[in-house]
């Protein structure tokens, strides 16, 4: 079997690599990866001299770099993780969100259609439904939840998984989607929530907190999410959208104080900012489906994989400090500073 992995250099694609690589040892994975801010080569050099890996940098909006890799490999099934994903930055600046997350999309799926797949995958989110009321804990996104976006990002989601299903439905193609909840764990970029906090209380810098820090998140270990999407490539039916999540919900705030407690820091360099614009006040997922029709279920608690994210951190240390020495500077002062 080969397997196309575009994204596979950021966190949860790096991630599902190594799941591949190390549960399918006859698969042959092929990771396709632009190197954007959020890509790092660095990240996948324990798997750069396995004879069963190749990685390509290109853009999955290049059509003929995209067609070359098809032509080459003739792959069995694509998995697409590539997106720009940070919602802060997508809502200083849509445009590349819209042209990677949906034309990106289409590109894929049109090589796939010219050259013949066993399986599409999209790698979805949580936020296409929106958000929920922070005094309903009795209600969840299911699979037939209306789409309600946010965020460009979420829009731009959103858009390429009606695609996805166009393209099911008008071409046969044969597809899966699948929406998560939030992923955390080893090279998650430090830009993101939990590593942002792990990362800042062990350089001593302020917390900062949007809003009163209330918003709610469902959080899900990210060997879960690999395992997840492995089953729905192995059992899933095609056509069909698989919401996944581990019944985590837990307040920012909750976390970033959790984080100080393993860091042995006190709470002093919490900092309450500006909230976000457009603020989701909580996501939490139905995960029924996917545990009725394959089988999934989370297996980290939320206290061990924390505690291992940490760990990681704390252990590869010039991973992140190479990643926040650069261009990321630069962001972090114009996102941060004055807010
Ligand atoms: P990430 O930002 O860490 O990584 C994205 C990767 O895609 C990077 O390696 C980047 O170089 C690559 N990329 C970006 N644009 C590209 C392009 N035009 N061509 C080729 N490669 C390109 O993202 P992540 O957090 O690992 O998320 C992966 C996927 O999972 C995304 O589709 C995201 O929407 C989805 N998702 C993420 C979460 C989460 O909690 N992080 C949860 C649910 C779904
Ligand atoms: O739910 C799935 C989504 O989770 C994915 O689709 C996205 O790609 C991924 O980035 C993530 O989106 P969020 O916006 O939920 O994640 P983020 O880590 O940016 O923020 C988590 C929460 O923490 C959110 O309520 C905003 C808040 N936050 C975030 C940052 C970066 C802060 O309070 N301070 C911060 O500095």
């Amino acid at each position: 079997m080969t397997v196309i992995v575009t994204g596979g250099a950021g966190f949860i694609g790096s991630n599902f690599i190594f799941y591949m690589l190390s549960n399918h040892p006859c698969h042959r994975i092929i990771c396709l990866d632009k190197l954007t801010y959020a890509g790092n080569l660095s990240t996948l050099e324990p798997v750069m001299n396995n004879d069963n890996f190749r990685f390509v940098k290109a853009d999955i909006c290049d059509r003929a770099a995209v067609e070359a890799v098809f032509n080459d490999e003739r792959p069995d099934i694509l998995v697409n993780f590539a997106a720009e994903s940070h919602v802060d930055r997508s809502i200083d600046d849509p445009s590349v969100f819209l042209s990677t997350n949906i034309l990106g999309t289409q590109t894929l799926m049109d090589a796939c259609r010219k050259f013949g797949i066993r399986r599409y995958h999209q790698v979805s989110t949580d936020e296409v439904y929106g958000d929920l009321p922070l005094d309903r804990p009795d209600l969840f996104f299911t699979e037939q939840t209306p789409l309600h976006t946010s965020s460009p990002y979420s829009a731009s989601k959103a858009g390429a998984d009606l695609l996805v299903l166009a393209y099911h439905r008008t071409y046969g193609l044969d597809v899966t989607i699948s929406r998560c909840s939030n992923n955390y764990g080893p090279y998650h970029f430090p830009e993101k929530l939990i590593p942002l906090m792990i990362v800042n209380c062990l350089k001593g810098k302020p917390l900062p907190v949007y809003g009163e820090g209330k918003n709610v998140r469902d959080w899900l270990y990210v060997e879960d999410h690999c395992k997840a999407i492995d089953l729905i490539l192995q059992k899933g039916r095609a056509g069909e959208v698989y919401n996944i999540g581990g019944h985590n919900e837990m307040r920012n705030i909750d976390i970033v104080r959790l984080i100080c407690k393993y860091l042995g820091k006190g709470e002093e360099l919490i900092t309450y900012v500006a909230d976000r614009k457009g603020h989701d006040l909580r996501y939490a997922i139905d995960p029924s489906k996917i545990h009725k029709e394959l089988g999934w279920l989370p297996e980290t608690k939320f206290s061990d994989g924390l505690r291992k994210t940490i760990d990681w951190y704390l252990s590869n240390q010039a991973w992140w400090e190479d990643i926040i020495s650069g261009d990321y500077q630069l962001y972090y002062e114009k996102h941060y500073s004055n807010r």
